[in-house]
């Protein structure tokens, strides 16, 4: 028998209906609660509302498990690349060998961009953020393929897997364009025979004297950046992408939006604040000690950034595996003496021992040694927001059909509590003081 939760309102029984996952999750379904009672849910920052039912990824934030379509995060970065784990999230199956073939030419064929669009990078000032600069430009992208951005979700979804793969490759061709443009270098073109991270690493830093061809270790520390960036079901900036498709939106502005969501330094530009507390910590000749006590009075501004998470109450499995693969690639990623990284390890093990931590499962999340191996790749700082939406474009694109296509979506449009002024009436300027 289906299960039902019953609450009592004004002394009013209401009876709502459990739903279930395949996980055994359970929510209560109140979409009939206003009807029925009056009443609607409150619940500030969404800490406790399912806002969908999605089959992309699975994540048991007490356990410490993340699952992208039901593989285990660790088999498939330990065995996956970004660009097979990109298709796993898009279509919902690992690709046989003909299907992976065929994507790898979708990207291989995508990774250009219109030659118009390359002068728009000319248009903004130098030292203009490059999340800033990207979410323009996949919107601006949209311009250019009228026929896969109608805002109609019919169509739209009917050119789902070509739209897909333009997006994934020319957002890496655009990230490249964008740091190559604040610098004042000329752009490097894509080349066919290079596989995705790789090619990424050639538009960054070859010059048109001197091509610069990835060590593998570097390459396959950015596969395992990206891919573990993937999806992270609900959070903010998928969220927003999903808000923004609810109301029609095609994949370009709902791509943007996902852009914009991100680069808030809780969310995705976590990564440039923990390399900007590392460098203050050291600068100011502390050892981490100091710093640690500071985050625990609780401010905003002194939280122990790379810490804390609102899903993983335990480790989050992401930052075991990056920080495992990134001391043992620091031979090769040339990382010797590096006071950031002992300063990080030194925070990390304090606060791991720390009651105020304990207390609260604040553990390390991704972002706390991502940046570090972002920088030892050689991707400058103010990009590494951009390396996490490029990897999180294949579960913002999944979430966006899910969606699209989902048949009995409506738009999404929570309601409030309003706490301000009641009625009052209007006082013509003359009369106010
Ligand atoms: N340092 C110190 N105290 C912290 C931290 C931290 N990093 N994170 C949370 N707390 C404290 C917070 O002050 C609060 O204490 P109290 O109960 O005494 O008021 C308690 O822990 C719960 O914090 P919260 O803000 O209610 O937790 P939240 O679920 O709303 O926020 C978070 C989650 C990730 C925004 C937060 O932990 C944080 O700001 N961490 C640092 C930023 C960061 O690393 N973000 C990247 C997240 S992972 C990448 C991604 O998916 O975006």
């Amino acid at each position: 028998m289906a299960q039902t939760a019953l609450l009592r309102v004004d002394g009013k029984d209401v009876t709502l209906p459990v739903v279930i996952g395949s996980e055994n999750e359970k929510a209560i379904d109140v979409r009939n609660l206003r009807t029925d009672s009056g009443c609607i849910t409150f619940d500030d920052g969404y800490g406790n509302t399912g806002s969908c039912q999605s089959s992309v990824t699975y994540i048991d934030g007490d356990a410490g498990i993340l699952r992208y379509r039901g593989y285990p995060i660790e088999q498939l970065a330990e065995q996956s690349t970004f660009a097979e784990t990109a298709y796993l999230i898009l279509h919902g199956e690992l690709p046989t060998p003909e299907q992976r073939k065929s994507f790898s030419i979708s990207l291989t064929e995508n990774a250009a961009i219109h030659s118009s669009m390359e002068h728009m990078f000319e248009s903004f000032p130098a030292d203009a953020h490059p999340m800033a600069i990207l979410s323009a430009m996949l919107n601006s992208l949209g311009c250019y393929y009228p026929h896969l951005a109608r805002n109609d979700h019919q169509r739209d979804l009917a050119n789902y897997a070509e739209t897909a793969a333009l997006i994934i490759s020319k957002v890496r061709t655009i990230a490249a364009y964008t740091y190559r443009a604040s610098r004042g270098l000329p752009f490097i073109y894509p080349r066919r025979d290079l596989p995705y991270c790789e090619n990424f690493l050639h538009m960054m830093f070859s010059e048109p004297y001197q091509p610069y061809l990835a060590l593998p270790e570097v390459a396959a520390a950015l596969n395992l950046f990206l891919l573990l960036h993937a999806d992270h079901e609900q959070n903010c900036s998928t969220s927003t992408v999903r808000m923004v498709a609810s109301s029609g939106a095609s994949l370009f502005p709902s791509m943007a939006a996902g852009v914009c969501a991100l680069w808030g330094p809780l969310h995705g530009g976590a990564n440039t604040a923990v390399m900007e507390m590392l460098k203050s910590i050291h600068a100011e000749g502390d050892d981490g000690t100091k710093f640690i006590e500071q985050a625990k009075c609780g401010l905003a501004d002194k939280r122990l950034m790379g810490f804390g998470h609102r899903v993983y109450k335990n480790y989050d499995p992401r930052a075991k595996i990056i920080k495992h693969s990134f001391y043992s690639a620091l031979a090769s990623l040339k990382i010797k003496d590096d006071p950031l990284l002992d300063i990080a390890m030194r925070l990390e093990e304090a606060a791991l021992k720390d009651d105020y931590f304990l207390a609260r499962k604040l553990y390390p999340n991704v972002d706390f040694y991502s940046g570090l191996m972002m920088r030892a790749i050689g991707i400058p700082e103010n990009m590494f927001t951009v390396m996490f939406a490029i990897g999180r474009m294949p579960g913002w694109i999944a979430n966006w059909r899910e969606t699209a296509s989902n048949p009995k979506g409506r738009i999404y449009r929570p309601r409030q509590i309003y706490t301000g002024a009641t009625k009052r009436d209007y006082v013509p300027m003359h009369l106010r003081k």
